[in-house]
């Protein structure tokens, strides 16, 4: 008891833990605080629970602090320092020298005239000492110089190009007042991290100007321990391999990185100068979502990678609420409620052990594929690799992966390509593409009906595909159409039909062989295709008889009806419409024109998923048709819902060991218990998908109709 208590409270704690204990040993995790988060106390606690590094978002800033020459406003900067004090947090100084937000009373005299640039270091100086001095006790770190590179370099015909900002900074002093900065904050405080901070630093060209800038000072002596890359990113950009070469590229000069300002805006813009998109929140497409997620995903691995040259990552605000982009840009893991969003369990989450590993590059055509086609492919571990040429396209996202979805990257041909982050499950998935927010088929894989409407399919080898091999050794069924007329529809049905290879045959001085009959149901979003189509139930059928695991049978598949069923109305579903057109209609039609064995004994229902509700319905309702029952991921019978228990010769139940095997061995021990004949199954490895249930029919098959 004391045993599960403590696994139970150590759960609960890896569980509550916040990102500054998934991260401890990568970097610490910081937040830019408004003075609402640090005097709120739901914000406080948060802050406490979260992140374990601080920036003031803006009461440190020289214009803020120091407006005019002697006047100081110190109190909202005490405000966060003291706060820090008392919780033991780490504070990052931002910032000492920026062209905005800066103390533009340094540049003139009292009357308003330029000053020479030896005035503007003077007060300068003195700015910075007493700032640092005064939170010295707190601020590990300061950002020393804000932005001072120019986000495209500028030159004049027949001129060197200028890679700096042209600021008043830069127009007063040159790239010289950089380095003056750096000098006076380590005269202030030498043990202090003394950073140069800037948006935008992973894109090539500006980051070959940061690095150029940095180097040079480095190379003239200018104290610069650290590249701050701001990170003011959008759900689109940078790729993971521009920040990946920058952090390369910066760590060759610095042995301190932070990522100083992160969010990942929806927004297509990007950096630290941008239009606002103030205005409310609106819901966020779960597409557009997605792409955030996945984007955030991206560059936390990237981060983690470089954990050795990174010691912190801070987010720009605490949350959407509180983001400088404004609400309806959803930048941050924290919603405009402070509740964390889905964003946040992938950044905390994460499991080490994937993060170093890259698929094998053995890729080869899914088999599903249309002629000719390459892709979507699969690779010998299960990755699935897809690609679409679409060269104006915003987005593209493929419905395969562990989270429902991978986000496609366009390369500069126009071809966007994704691979699943980790191996898919083995067997068939139904799978689409998201482009731009529409969604639409790959056009390099066959369709097979799912989800209501025909749908692409891929195909993840599965070790054990032998037992639905097309072989070329054995003899085949076929599968045939039948059209019927259903009086309680008013209209035309149609019906999947397997004869075994010897139907039909004359046995020499007998009649015809007539054969029993499983009527096999397929699943929600499904229809009478999908049995044989993506289940293999014929090829399942042919390799099982080949092999003399089962004596012929025939199987139906009929239309179920189960697509006028609303998703969420499933509780109400009764499967009476499907039992008269089975029942009433369909049988006496098999029975009629194939030669079957017409009685109870000789026919069995099974079906999978909701084909299983139907199954289990109907069959209780309607004991007198059906000798064996089966229900593959479609649920369970009690022994009380069934009643005299030779009425019934097989209960057959499975599912994937990835969805409810539990359920299944209970409801098995039950009904064996009750004197039922039960037997359970359960695949190995899979979920509620195609494999599971082509697995169990390979297993009931042979229990049927003996
Ligand atoms: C932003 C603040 O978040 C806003 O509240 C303020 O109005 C403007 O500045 N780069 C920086 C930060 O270094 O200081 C900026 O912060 C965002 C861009």
């Amino acid at each position: 008891m004391i045993g599960v208590m403590l696994t139970l409270a150590c759960l609960a704690g890896a569980r509550a833990q916040g990102l500054k204990d998934a991260y401890k040993d990568y970097f610490t995790i910081g937040v830019s605080v408004n003075n609402f988060n640090v005097t709120v106390p739901a914000q406080m606690e948060l802050i406490l629970r979260e992140f374990n590094s601080i920036t003031a978002e803006n009461v440190m800033k020289p214009g803020e602090i120091h407006p005019s020459e002697g006047v100081w406003n110190w109190e909202a900067a005490d405000r966060v320092a003291d706060f820090c004090r008392k919780n033991g947090i780490r504070l990052r100084g931002h910032c000492l020298c920026w062209h905005s937000q800066f103390c533009d009373w340094m540049f003139t005299d009292q009357k308003g005239r330029p000053v020479k640039k030896e005035v503007f270091y003077q007060r300068l100086r003195e700015h910075i000492h007493a700032v640092v001095n005064r939170y010295k006790d707190v601020v590990y770190c300061w950002d020393v110089v804000n932005e001072a590179m120019a986000d495209q370099a500028f030159a004049l015909p027949g001129q060197e190009a200028i890679p700096y900002r042209n600021s008043r900074l830069y127009q007063l002093c040159g790239d010289e007042f950089i380095a003056k900065a750096f000098e006076y904050a380590h005269e202030a405080d030498p043990d202090a991290l003394l950073f140069y901070n800037d948006y935008n630093a992973a894109q090539p060209d500006k980051r070959d100007r940061i690095y150029n800038m940095v180097k040079k000072m480095q190379e003239a002596g200018v104290p610069i321990s650290g590249i701050g890359m701001q990170g003011h990113y959008n759900i689109y950009g940078p790729s993971e391999e521009d920040i990946d070469a920058a952090i390369t590229l910066y760590s060759s000069l610095v042995r301190h990185i932070h990522i100083t300002e992160l969010d990942v805006r929806l927004n297509t813009e990007m950096g630290g100068q941008l239009q606002f998109s103030r205005g409310a929140s609106q819901p966020v497409p779960s597409y557009i979502s997605l792409i955030q997620e996945d984007q955030y995903n991206r560059i936390f691995k990237v981060f983690r990678k470089h954990a050795d040259v990174i010691d912190n990552v801070t987010f720009w605000n605490l949350s959407d609420r509180d983001s400088w982009l404004g609400v309806d840009n959803h930048p941050l893991l924290f919603d405009e409620n402070y509740k964390p969003k889905r964003a946040y369990s992938i950044v905390r989450d994460f499991d080490p052990a994937w993060d170093a590993r890259t698929p094998k590059e053995d890729f080869i055509p899914s088999e599903l594929n249309q002629p000719g086609q390459l892709y979507p492919m699969v690779n010998s571990e299960g990755y699935a690799r897809v690609r679409v040429d679409a060269p104006d396209a915003k987005s593209v996202i493929v419905s395969l992966g562990r989270r429902g979805g991978t986000v496609l990257r366009k390369d500069k041909d126009g071809i966007w390509t994704g691979t699943t982050e980790r191996p898919e499950d083995e067997g068939f998935h139904y799978y689409h593409l998201t482009i731009d927010g529409c969604r639409v088929n790959d056009p390099g894989t066959h369709n097979y009906f799912g989800s209501c409407r025909w749908e692409s399919g891929i195909e993840i080898p599965a070790h054990d595909r032998d037992f639905y091999a097309l072989r070329s050794d054995i003899p085949h069924g076929v599968v045939q159409e039948v059209l019927f007329y259903s009086p309680s529809l008013g209209k035309m049905q149609s019906a999947m039909v397997y004869l075994p290879p010897t139907y039909g045959r004359f046995v020499k001085g007998k009649q015809q062989e007539r054969f029993p009959v499983l009527y096999l149901q397929h699943g929600w979003g499904e229809n009478q295709t999908s049995w044989s189509r993506q289940g293999h139930a014929g090829l399942i059928m042919d390799n099982l008889l080949a092999d003399g695991k089962i004596k012929p049978f025939i199987v139906v598949m009929a239309y179920g009806l189960t697509n006028d069923v609303q998703f969420g109305k499933i509780g109400e579903f009764t499967a009476q419409e499907f039992e008269t057109l089975l029942v009433d209609e369909l049988i006496p039609f098999i029975d009629a024109n194939f030669l079957t064995r017409p009685e109870k004994w000789s026919r069995a229902m099974a079906g999978l998923s909701m084909g299983g509700m139907e199954t289990k319905l109907i069959t209780l309702r309607r004991t007198d048709v059906f000798g064996y029952w089966g229900l593959l991921s479609g649920g369970v019978y009690a022994p009380e819902e069934i009643g005299d228990p030779s009425q019934v010769r097989l209960i057959f139940e499975s599912c994937g060991s990835k969805e409810f095997p539990e359920g299944i061995d209970k409801s098995i021990t039950a009904l064996k218990e009750a004197g039922y004949p039960a037997v359970g199954y359960i695949s190995e490895g899979t979920a509620h998908e195609f494999l599971t249930w082509r697995r169990s029919l390979r297993e009931m098959a042979p229990l049927l109709f003996r």
